[in-house]
């Protein structure tokens, strides 16, 4: 059977503001497939980076899938706007709602994909009673909120059971991605876990060759 090609999201966090209509492009010119979104409010992680406007700004730049990741408080109050931005997933984390169940909802009534993020100290099963709700998970194999860290190995083992839930469930259909610290050094033990995404950011931006980093990490 022929092995899935992995989706490589580069993350503008990592990219430079005061040129990002070529950052953008680069993404695209060097085969990757998504483009994932950092939005931070600087209360549920120390850090702030940018909102819905920038979102809207950048969709005409790109035709690729536009991968948003909310890392904020009460996403609940921000889905609408997200999605008129042009994302084509929002993710939110488990841990900044309540009424998780709700914010599916409002997704899936913007009609856009939905996607659940759980941080690496929070268990897998917070979220199974959701698993057959959403079309994304992603795993963050960093604390959220910075470019640039480690990875966190014990979440690797989270990637694996989250693929060995999906494999033996016929109504789980989410992909799975992985964000934070992943770049060549570690491409293969998470490829090897089963993902069908990976977020990079850091690795992405300070390739020398941008083409050839794609093609590494898709090749594994
Ligand atoms: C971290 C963000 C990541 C970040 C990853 O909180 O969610 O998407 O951009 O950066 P790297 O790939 O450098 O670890
Ligand atoms: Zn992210």
């Amino acid at each position: 059977m022929k092995e899935k090609t992995l989706i490589v999201a580069p993350s503008v966090l990592s990219a430079d503001f005061s040129k990002i209509t070529e950052e953008i492009e680069s993404i695209k010119a060097a085969k990757a497939q998504w483009i994932h979104l950092d939005v931070m409010d600087g209360n549920f992680v120390p850090n702030i980076t940018f909102g819905h406007k920038f979102i809207k700004d950048i969709r005409s730049k790109s035709d690729l899938i536009f991968d948003t990741h909310l890392m904020v408080d009460h996403p609940e109050t921000h889905i609408e706007d997200f999605a008129q931005a042009g994302s084509d997933y929002i993710t939110f984390h488990i841990e900044a709602t309540t009424h998780a169940h709700r914010v599916i909802q409002q997704i899936r009534a913007t009609g856009k994909k939905v996607g659940i993020s759980i941080i690496p100290s929070t268990p897998l099963y917070l979220i199974e009673e959701l698993l057959s709700e959403i079309d994304l998970i992603l795993i963050m194999t960093v604390n959220p909120g910075y470019g640039g860290q480690k990875l966190l190995d014990i979440c690797i083992k989270k990637v694996m059971r989250l693929k060995t839930l999906r494999d033996t469930h016929e109504d789980y259909s989410f992909l799975i991605s992985v964000d934070g610290g992943v770049n060549l050094s570690t491409i293969k033990k998470v490829k090897a876990s089963g993902v069908d995404i990976t977020v990079a950011g850091s690795a992405f931006f300070s390739a020398e060759d941008k083409t050839i980093f794609v093609e590494k990490m898709k090749n594994a």
